[in-house]
């Protein structure tokens, strides 16, 4: 039995479709488990992981756990009481999504929580393995409505380049790791990237390309970028964060780095960012595909 938490997000959503497909059963984990589907071999538990008290029947009988959370303030203290309670269920495995630049020493403090969080799952005495991707492709998806009213992205990367990875590569690796023999993968980190590093203007060229039309990439200083950003609601630690990783990402040197990682594993070379532009052609083009998906969308 394998557990899914971040069963009704991005990642954790696609995982539990993977398993699915390779009938294996699987247990879904979600504070609202109505928004989640229900692909055969999958059956869904409402738990929530800030409230220790609801976790035990969601781990009961459980082997594996896959360990996610979206970016949220508590990130650390949600994911230190699954794999506590993983412990005292007797799992045997957990796959931690983490995140490329998780280090004790990052300005970033997302990445600073996912460090936090890796060093109390090897402490844990359960087998490990620790997935660290580095920026999402569709991540790029948010930039649709851009990229349709004024042929524009915007980023605060300057020229620095990118190993940006497809989701659907990071659910392979996951979905893998999760069905190989434990031992194969226990105390290893997996750095997920793509097979090559771009800069935003070669993104800009690509869209321009896939869409049909002149995208101009829009290079933003940080405090431009900040001035954004606070026009979406964000909270200051999420605009510091994200500031923090283009700060890096302009610097360039190990985060251009590309690895082999995703091949290693699914024996796949991963997705090119031009594959992942033409699967999702139509949310940079048609507005009615955008807002019906609202800016997240699974393609398969
Ligand atoms: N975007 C990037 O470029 C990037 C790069 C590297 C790493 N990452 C990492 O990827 C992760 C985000 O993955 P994603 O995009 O798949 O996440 P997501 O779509 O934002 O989904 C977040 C999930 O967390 C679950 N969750 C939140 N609070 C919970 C709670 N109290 N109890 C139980 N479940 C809870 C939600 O479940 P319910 O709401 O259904 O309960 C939801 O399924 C983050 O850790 C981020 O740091 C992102």
């Amino acid at each position: 039995m394998i557990l899914v938490t971040g069963a009704t997000g991005n990642i954790g959503s696609k995982v539990l479709r993977r398993l699915s497909e390779a009938g294996v059963e699987t247990r879904a984990l979600s504070r609202d488990p109505r928004r989640g589907e229900t692909p055969p071999h999958v059956d869904w538990v409402q738990a929530d992981l800030s409230d220790p008290a609801t976790l035990p029947p969601a781990f009961e009988g459980v082997d594996r756990l896959f360990l996610l959370t979206g970016n949220v303030r508590s990130m650390t203290q949600l994911q230190k009481n699954a794999i506590d309670e993983a412990v005292a269920a007797g799992v045997d495995q957990v796959v931690k999504l983490s995140a490329r630049g998780a280090q004790p020493a990052s300005k970033s403090a997302i990445a600073r929580w996912h460090h936090e969080v890796e060093i109390h799952l090897k402490a844990s005495g359960l087998s490990w393995t620790m997935l660290r991707p580095h920026v999402f492709m569709q991540n790029l998806l948010d930039q649709a409505g851009r990229v349709r009213r004024e042929g524009t992205i915007r980023a605060a990367a300057g020229d620095g380049r990118i190993p940006f990875i497809d989701t659907r590569d990071i659910t392979n690796v996951a979905a893998t790791v999760l069905t190989d023999p434990v031992e194969e993968h226990a105390s290893q980190t997996h750095l997920l990237t793509g097979g090559v590093a771009l800069d935003y203007n070669q993104v800009a060229s690509l869209l321009g390309t896939v869409t049909d039309q002149e995208v101009s990439y829009v290079a933003e200083s940080l405090g431009e970028a900040r001035t954004r950003l606070r026009t979406k609601d964000l909270p200051d630690w999420l605009i510091d964060s994200k500031l923090a990783l283009a700060e890096y990402q302009r610097a360039g040197g190990d985060t251009a780095r590309v690895t082999h990682d995703v091949f290693d594993v699914t024996g796949r070379p991963p997705r090119s960012l031009i594959q992942f532009a033409y699967d999702h052609r139509r949310v940079f083009t048609e507005h009615d595909v955008a807002s019906a998906a609202g800016g997240a969308v699974p393609v398969a």
